[in-house]
């Protein structure tokens, strides 16, 4: 068989980054066949033989183990790749082999990378306790609003409602993913209106108060609105991590702004969602902490948006521990000195949610409502006390139900929504 040099069983990789695939082969094609292929495609071969140097040779990937299910490991030494290229690593590994005949259908699961390729990357700047130190919020979940409608409000309007929500009890007031510098709501405008409202709001409520303003733009514009952030006192930008793209990260991470960015997934469902082609949300959680987003959208497990609570689990796992262990879906990793990024959840949430997303995800995590939030019977105000009430509640172990007796904001909320009792299950008013 050709390629049979990048099947290697007996392989014990080292300085190697690893892959978990899922592999189908097409018909007629064995699956050693197929999996000779992936390696070779993502590595150092092509569809013919060539001629070899020993670099090549060296360098190659290895299949190392092989499941009949499917599941392929690859090991990939290091020295394929460049320090701290995020888009030529996913050149190798995620590029061609995505759309090879030889595969009916192949499914990138997870990623590990090795110390050597962790050093070229700076990793989060704040991580969850400089998240905390910042906000001077200790142990609850914090609580953020999406600021809604996401389009529509122009920036006087916006910046009311931020303030609203912020005096009401969020800690973090976010743009939407498609918001950036409409005519109806520049971006200059925006920000610097809704930076003075945080300011107002944090005098007025002793707590501290985080604008994460949307940046994503062409680069070197989006750059540049990262600078005005800093410069006007902002402690956040926000970036749609895959639209923006890979490289357009890197270089907002590298610029090393005084700042926490919050990174926006939009768009990874497309290649995400299936679970037989494509590429996992975990990978995607993987590189993002790599690069160095200090909090990341990974899903809700109950909201509007797809994804398990055990899938939201595993990513929460991977992006918060210092040492990830292995499941079936997941390789083990020890980031190092690279920092955690903190979950965040958010689409389609309500304050009644509150209790069966602190019982999954735990206290660090930031909820996020906007729907839930802006949409409550009197406003947004009260959404937003609601919001802070219902995660009161469950830090005080208390059923939200018993807990919106006397704070009728809560009470407001869970009777337009519903709520989760304290054994988790789902109910009426
Ligand atoms: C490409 O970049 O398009 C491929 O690497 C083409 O290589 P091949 O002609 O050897 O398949
Ligand atoms: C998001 O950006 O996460 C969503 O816009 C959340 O909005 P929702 O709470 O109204 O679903
Ligand atoms: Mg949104």
């Amino acid at each position: 068989m050709r390629g049979e040099e990048f099947i290697d069983l007996k392989y014990k990789p080292k300085d190697d980054l690893i892959c978990l695939f899922r592999v189908e082969p097409a018909s007629r094609v064995s699956l050693k066949e197929a999996a000779a292929n992936v390696a070779l495609e993502s590595s150092t071969g092509t569809w013919t033989n060539v001629k070899r140097t020993k670099t090549a040779d060296k360098i190659r990937a290895r299949v190392f183990e092989m499941k009949k299910n499917g599941m392929l490991k690859i090991a990939y030494p290091s020295a394929l790749f460049e320090a701290g290229n995020v888009p030529q690593i996913l050149s190798s590994i995620a590029g061609n082999i995505m759309g090879m005949n030889v595969v009916k259908n192949i499914r990138l699961e997870d990623v590990s990378f090795p110390k050597s390729i962790l050093k070229g990357f700076k990793g989060p700047k704040f991580g969850i306790e400089g998240i905390r130190k910042m906000l001077k919020v200790k142990n609850r979940p914090l609580v953020g609003t999406i600021i809604k409608p996401k389009l529509g409000l122009n920036w006087k309007e916006h910046a009311k409602s931020a303030y609203e929500s912020w005096i009401g009890g969020c800690d973090a007031t976010k743009d939407d993913e498609n918001l950036s510098s409409q005519k109806f709501n520049k971006f200059e405008d925006r920000l610097s209106r809704t930076l003075e409202n945080a300011n107002q709001a944090e005098e007025e409520t002793g707590e501290k108060k985080g604008y994460l303003v949307n940046v994503t733009a062409e680069t070197k514009e989006m750059m540049k609105r990262a600078q005005l952030v800093e410069d006007m006192g902002g402690k956040y930008v926000m970036i749609d991590i895959i639209t923006a793209g890979w490289a357009a990260l890197q270089t907002l991470r590298e610029a090393d702004f005084k700042m926490a960015i919050h990174a926006h997934r939009a768009m990874h469902a497309a290649f995400t969602r299936s679970k037989e082609q494509g590429v996992s949300m975990m990978v995607v959680a993987d590189f993002a902490r790599l690069i160095g987003v200090d909090q990341l959208h990974i899903g809700t497990g109950i909201g509007k948006l797809e994804g398990s609570i055990e899938e939201v689990e595993e990513l929460s796992e991977e992006i918060e521990n210092k040492n990830v262990k292995s499941t079936k879906l997941r390789l083990a990793q020890k980031w190092g000195k690279i920092k955690s990024t903190l979950s965040v959840s958010s689409g389609g949430l309500h304050p009644g949610h509150v209790p069966f997303l602190i019982k999954h995800l735990g206290n660090d995590l930031i909820i996020q409502m906007g729907g839930g939030l802006h949409g409550h019977p009197k406003g947004s105000k009260s959404g937003a006390m609601a919001a802070r009430q219902a995660v009161d509640a469950v830090m005080e172990n208390i059923d939200l139900k018993e807990y919106a007796k006397d704070h009728e904001e809560l009470r407001l909320a869970i009777k337009k929504w519903g709520y989760f009792d304290k054994s988790l299950r789902y109910r009426k008013y």
